[in-house]
């Protein structure tokens, strides 16, 4: 959307404000998928304004050396603020004993306060994960969504008393992008969406980010059944949840597609280098969304259109008749596959 390039070139060079500083003091704040990109960046960020950060990588060697990095950026080495702990998202059993691990540290027992779910991938080639799905819906609808329902089921126990915590998604924009007017056949026909989408031969090789828009725009339907249940049955929300899309940002997440072609190799560097924002800047959207009130409940943080924009551009996808339709199959495909793969999660969300 050509209209878009001045908006992106205008967040390139004007940030998004910051809180002032002690804003998060006292506060626990987890970034997954933090050793990188926007998620080391937004560490820094809450590290700086006083959190406690425990962040999540898949090696704890690469954890180790990003936690290094950040409490020198945040000026707090030896503080021991900052806990790394390893999670893989391609392995529900990653997911579940992440979670397990998180709850019964005492260092940290007094609940989070806030959790973003930054963690996602772009992969070109074809993958399938350990549990047979392929690799990007795996990562970014599936585990993303299984994080969230424990983790929103333990912020929920929190007292009464204190300010709701925060359930922070890490989506994107892309999620308007996909044609679903077939999704509903397509769930129709045997094995449902997400096995549409997993099988090798439905694989759209010709785009440069397969499948990436798909799991974003299923991670956000998710995401809308989870803010119908952070509020309790007096109506109050007990956890504020948000979607965020950081805007367009300079990482390596498109280290894959630059590898993909030699197209790739030279638009990718060449957007990147003349539209993509620092990591720094796009992290700073995650800070906003941390610091959303309760009637910004549900709202999808970002800074690209205006909310007039984005109110008519998601009707499609968000709101149609279609869109209800198809929210409701995705929905209920995805609870049926946690819940086949993780017999414990009901008991893992009262418990
Ligand atoms: N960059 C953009 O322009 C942009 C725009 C919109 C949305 N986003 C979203 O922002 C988030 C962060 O993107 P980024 O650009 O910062 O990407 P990045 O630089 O590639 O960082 C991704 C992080 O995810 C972790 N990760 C990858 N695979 C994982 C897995 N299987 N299990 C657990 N963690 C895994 C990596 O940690 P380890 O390798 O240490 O495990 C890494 O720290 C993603 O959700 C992305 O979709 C990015």
């Amino acid at each position: 959307m050509a209209y878009l390039f001045p908006r992106r070139l205008r967040d390139k060079f004007w940030p998004e404000p910051l809180p002032p500083p002690g804003s998060f003091q006292g506060q626990t704040v987890l970034v997954t998928g933090a050793t990188a990109g926007l998620g080391r960046a937004a560490a820094v960020h809450f590290a700086t304004l006083g959190a406690r950060v425990i962040l999540t990588s898949r090696s704890m060697a690469s954890g180790e050396a990003a936690k290094r990095d950040i409490e020198r950026m945040a000026g707090i080495t030896g503080q021991g603020k900052i806990r790394v702990m390893e999670l893989d998202m391609n392995r529900y059993s990653s997911c579940v004993s992440f979670f397990n691990q998180l709850k019964q540290s005492e260092q940290w027992s007094h609940g989070l306060d806030c959790a973003v779910l930054n963690a996602g991938i772009i992969n070109p080639h074809f993958a399938e994960s350990p549990e047979g799905w392929e690799q990007t819906i795996q990562v970014n609808t599936l585990s993303t969504t299984l994080l969230g329902l424990l983790l929103l089921s333990w912020m929920k126990q929190g007292p009464k008393d204190r300010n709701p915590p925060h359930l922070v998604f890490v989506t994107s924009r892309d999620h308007l992008e996909p044609d679903i007017t077939s999704w509903a056949d397509w769930s129709g026909q045997g094995g449902g969406l997400l096995q549409y989408f997993s099988r090798e031969e439905n694989w759209p090789s010709h785009q440069p980010q397969p499948n990436y828009a798909e799991s974003k725009l299923m991670l956000m339907y998710a995401v809308g059944e989870i803010c119908n249940q952070a509020v309790g049955p007096d109506g109050r929300v007990r956890v504020i949840v948000n979607s965020v899309c950081p805007g367009l940002v300079s990482t390596d997440i498109a280290r894959l597609v630059v590898k993909h072609s030699r197209a790739m190799q030279l638009l990718v560097p060449l957007y990147l280098g003349v539209l993509g924002k620092s990591a720094d800047y796009g992290a700073r959207f995650y800070v906003t969304a941390a610091r959303a009130s309760e009637k910004e409940h549900g709202k999808f943080v970002q800074s690209l259109l205006t909310d007039e924009e984005y109110h008519r551009l998601r009707v499609p996808n968000m709101e149609s008749d279609t869109a209800t339709d198809v929210k409701g199959l995705v929905w209920k495909e995805i609870l049926s596959e946690l819940r086949e793969k993780v017999p414990s999660l009901d008991e893992l969300m009262k418990a």
